[in-house]
């Protein structure tokens, strides 16, 4: 397949282009998809996102009853009937919304209830929420630290990290999991800012694999850094009764601060962070995108806070995501699929060609079979995948189903996915 696709990249920061020029100019990126029909934003469901969903044609309207592998739903909880009722009750009692700030009003016993839960589950002292994930991330590196800092960061963490921290601080990116690099540049540093914090994610988002947690904690300890871990795809996922990375690894006393997430394994939407009781009182004073933020919606503290009981009240959703992790994952390596280095239900299917990917995932589509291409900016340039996200809900025919059209489509276009 000849690769003349043209990324997100270079439609960016053109000198000389004036706003209106580059949104015009931008237009070209999106028309380049026409031919082969492959345009990677423009996937709607006309359904619940769920393991099954109703996908729109970008182009010719037309319905597509598909097998989905997009949500971060992994334990399949959005839909789980208590989770709902938890919701509904909820709604019933406090209304939709609070429609006011956690500090003017808005802060409610429930809010406080999922909090402390959230804390016990992270083996923290306290917690408080967001209205993201991204805000979590946001609240935490707009705010605290300044350039007499210096944060030490894993390539691969997620945006809303990158998103933080920009300009704000000194940042240091290392090769990821690189544990060697990651010392030198501690070491050189050491002594030469007020404080260093060393910021990973738990489970990195794309790839499925783990951060080094204990080396991690090793060279904090020895050069004086903090550790902060976004846990968002860990949580309900790793550890006893899912209670994270973090437990997976045996590490929640070395960890400063760890940042979570309600839109994976809980099912919902929302964020928190956990760490010591003084650091979440100094967090809830000066992360402005909690103070300055409606605070979390009632229906959505209430379903998060059930769906954290049932990791524990109905281990099997855990049992069963995993079990369909592995049955996907050898079946895909048994058939010469690249998988990466993914250590959790998360299964990059390696393509490292945008335009093969995109042509793939239509094929997949036209087929049955939703799959999220995963290209720039999701992912660096020339490493495009699928980020095949398994879930609870599905069943072994799903997996089954998804790994022969795969087959099929290979052979069929010739696509050489396969060693
Ligand atoms: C590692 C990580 N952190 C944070 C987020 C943001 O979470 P949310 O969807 O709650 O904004 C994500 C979402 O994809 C993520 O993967």
């Amino acid at each position: 397949m000849k690769n003349d696709f043209l990324s997100m990249r270079e439609f960016i920061d053109i000198p000389d282009m004036s706003m209106h020029e580059s949104i015009e100019n931008f237009q070209n990126f999106i028309d380049q998809f026409e031919d082969k029909q492959t345009y990677p934003y423009g996937f709607m469901a006309n359904s619940a996102v769920s393991k099954n969903m109703t996908i729109v044609d970008y182009y010719t309207k037309q319905e597509f009853e598909t097998i989905s592998f997009v949500s971060n739903n992994y334990l399949g909880l959005s839909h789980h009937p208590k989770v709902k009722q938890a919701a509904i009750d909820a709604i019933e009692k406090y209304g939709v919304g609070t429609c006011a700030a956690p500090p003017i009003g808005g802060y409610i016993s429930i809010h406080k209830e999922l909090e402390d839960k959230l804390a016990k589950l992270h083996g923290k002292e306290k917690a408080i929420l967001f209205n993201s994930g991204y805000s979590a991330n946001i609240g935490v590196f707009q705010n605290m630290f300044n350039k007499s800092d210096i944060v030490f960061t894993d390539m691969f963490v997620h945006a809303s990290i990158y998103d933080g921290l920009k300009n704000n601080t000194n940042v240091k990116i290392y090769k990821h999991n690189d544990m060697d690099y990651l010392e030198l540049i501690l070491k050189r540093a050491q002594g030469n800012y007020r404080n260093m914090t060393i910021v990973v994610d738990g489970v990195f988002s794309q790839d499925g694999d783990l951060a080094n947690l204990p080396a991690i904690c090793d060279l904090a300890e020895k050069y004086g850094a903090m550790v902060f871990v976004d846990d968002a795809h860990g949580a309900g996922v790793l550890g006893k009764n899912g209670k994270g990375t973090l437990d997976h690894f045996g590490v929640e006393d070395r960890v400063d601060l760890v940042i979570g997430t309600f839109s994976k394994s809980m099912g919902t939407a929302g964020g928190y962070i956990a760490g010591s009781e003084k650091l979440i009182e100094y967090m809830r004073h000066y992360s402005r995108s909690s103070i300055f933020s409606v605070s979390v919606a009632p229906a959505i503290v209430a379903a998060a806070s059930k769906a954290i009981d049932l990791f524990t009240e109905e281990p099997q959703h855990i049992q069963k995501l995993w079990d369909n992790a592995r049955y996907l994952k050898k079946k895909l390596v048994e058939n010469g699929f690249d998988i990466g280095n993914s250590e959790t239900p998360i299964t990059p299917l390696m393509i490292r060609d945008d335009e093969k990917t995109l042509f793939t995932a239509r094929k997949l589509l036209e087929n049955g079979i939703y799959v999220i291409p995963a290209i720039y900016p999701a992912v660096k340039i020339n490493d495009s995948r699928f980020r095949v996200s398994i879930t609870a809900q599905h069943e072994t025919s799903d997996l089954d189903i998804f790994c022969k059209l795969l087959l099929e489509i290979n052979q069929k276009y010739d696509l050489k996915l396969t060693n």
